[in-house]
């Protein structure tokens, strides 16, 4: 079968086109298997959408194959489809864009060759037929390099293999599938001798066990062999499943040209069926995230203890002190400070934000040279404008606090909006919610809002007003007003003094009791006034 290329690209321009073509391999497609549950996770969510560094472990996959295949794609669905399509979905999969890529169902988990058969309809329909080879990935592989990939396409043109594989040795090759070799009986299993199949590690003879030579689970296959060959497999094995794996026997019995390539590093080829293997997945790629951004000019004082997701973004210069955690979609400008034990979530900061310990900040904007903590909290839905400033134990949500302006003690300000050069003393909250309903709280440029204030929302302060100090306001003020809102003070000259001249209060009658039963430690009755 040949390979019928379909140009019809909508909306794309030819730059455009150029540009998401790059680097991509002409007349390679890629199939990537992400349909079954994961049993060994005992999760209920499915395996590939566990995260690793922050980013769910099929999207490593996912990505690797997009920036490689210059034909379409398609990613294998199953268990728990809806959500793995949703997150394709927002991730940008997409059959409009080119190369496209197509989600495929897999209505059964009935084995990875099975998995692999589901797309054949989509190639047929869209191309006319198979391309000329595949990159196929398993959606379990998140350490799985793109250069290790690229080395293992170049290798199969090379060789003019129909089935190449990458293999790894490992010291406890437990529960992968072994890669057995021309005289492995004899010899344990040597590199560089013929392949002559794939054995899971369910259906190994105890010989075959100890083969330390591992299936990664990458392999590049030609089109057209692909597809005939997974209409003949048989699930004649433990597991009564449609192994993907038993292509390789398929191909050595046709006297086919199959190759094995070792990835450089055991780690790489680490397939996570367990926790225990997210677990080391997770620290693998931390180390290199963290590594990364100390080559991109960021300081880490601590790579050990600074956590950053794979989709964070920070600018050169900047310094994360130990035990900072970067997470989600969160993107940091040049030249910051972000002191000890400081998470920031799905937040933009700009440059030069210090960020002093022990802040939660969260969906929040921050502009260039604020400066917040420590111990702030910033809920969904905060703006600091340009070198505005909050200080210790302050909480802010769906607030904007205006340039220069500043919150720097012990402070709740929810639903509002405060302009430029606002100072909000200490202990200012606004009383955003009435029990049902939220309402907003309005405080204009250059307010000087006194300590211990509760602004009653909704409520504006106008432009340049002085509110006194605890004051609890529930009108609105005018622009340059003075507000006070508390109770008048009363000072009764003297009282204090013709308290203290009066006679020490007598022992109560209980007291006496107590002490002639000679019970040492004595309370006073409850009530009693002493
Ligand atoms: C597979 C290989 C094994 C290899 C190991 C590497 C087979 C038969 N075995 O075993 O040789 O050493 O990977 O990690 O291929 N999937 C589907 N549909 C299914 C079954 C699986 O889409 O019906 C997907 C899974 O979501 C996963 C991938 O295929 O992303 C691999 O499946 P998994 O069950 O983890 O295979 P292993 O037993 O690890
Ligand atoms: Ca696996």
């Amino acid at each position: 079968m040949t390979v019928k290329r379909a140009h019809q690209r909508t909306g794309d321009s030819a730059a455009g086109t150029a540009k998401q073509m790059e680097g991509r391999i002409k007349a390679l497609g890629a199939i990537v298997m992400a349909a079954g549950l994961g049993n060994r996770m005992r999760s209920k969510l499915v395996k590939v959408l566990h995260p690793v560094a922050g980013r769910p472990m099929v999207l490593y996959g996912v990505e690797l194959a997009e920036r490689l295949a210059g034909e379409g794609m398609a990613v294998v669905i199953g268990y728990q489809g809806e959500q793995v399509k949703a997150l394709l979905e927002a991730h940008g999969a997409s059959t409009t864009r080119t190369p496209r890529t197509f989600i495929v169902e897999q209505k059964e988990q009935l084995g990875t060759g099975h998995a692999v058969m589901q797309a054949r309809a989509v190639f047929l329909r869209e191309w006319g037929g198979p391309a000329e080879r595949y990159v196929i990935l398993n959606g379990d592989t998140p350490l799985l390099r793109e250069s290790t990939v690229r080395e293992l396409v170049r290798l199969h043109e090379r060789e003019g293999a129909t089935v190449t594989l990458l293999t790894t040795v490992l010291e406890e090759p437990t529960g992968y599938g072994r890669v057995v070799r021309k005289q492995s009986r004899e010899r344990g299993g040597r590199q560089g001798e013929t392949v002559l199949r794939i054995v899971e590690d369910r259906d190994a003879t105890d010989t075959e066990s100890r083969i330390q030579e591992i299936n990664v689970g990458t392999y590049v296959v030609d089109g057209p062999f692909l597809f005939e060959a997974l209409e003949k497999l048989k699930p004649h094995n433990a597991q009564r499943e449609y192994y993907l794996t038993d292509i390789v026997a398929l191909a050595v019995k046709r006297g086919l040209r199959v190759v094995a390539m070792a990835t450089r590093d055991a780690e790489e080829g680490l397939g996570i069926n367990t926790r225990e293997q997210l677990a080391t997945a997770e620290r693998v790629v931390r180390q290199q995230i963290c590594a990364r951004w100390m080559e991109a000019g960021v300081t880490l004082q601590d790579p050990a203890t600074t956590w950053i997701d794979a989709d964070v973004k920070i600018g050169q210069d900047t310094v994360l002190h130990p035990h900072v955690t970067l997470e989600g979609q969160t993107i940091i400008g040049e030249g910051c400070v972000i002191r000890s034990h400081t998470r920031v979530s799905d937040s933009r900061l700009g440059h030069r934000v210090t960020v002093l310990d022990c802040c939660v900040i969260r969906d929040a904007h921050l502009e260039d040279d604020t400066v917040i903590g420590p111990f702030a909290h910033l809920r969904p839905g905060v703006v600091l404008r340009r070198s505005a400033k909050v200080g210790n134990f302050v909480e802010m949500k769906k607030t904007e606090l205006g340039e220069g302006s500043k919150a720097n003690h012990l402070s709740y300000l929810g639903d509002t909006r405060i302009g430029k050069g606002v100072n909000i003393g200490a202990g200012t909250i606004t009383c955003n919610y009435d029990g049902s309903r939220k309402h907003a709280t309005v405080i204009e440029d250059e307010v000087f809002v006194g300590s211990d204030t509760q602004l009653i929302a909704p409520v504006t302060v106008g432009r340049g007003a002085v509110i006194a100090a605890g004051s609890t306001v529930t009108e609105n003020v005018p622009a340059d007003a003075l507000a006070i809102a508390r109770a008048v003070q009363v000072n009764n000259p003297g009282w204090a003094a013709r308290r203290r001249a009066l006679p020490p209060a007598g022992p109560s009658p209980a007291r006496e009791r107590q002490e002639a039963r000679g019970n040492g430690s004595v309370r006073g009755k409850k009530g009693e006034k002493r």
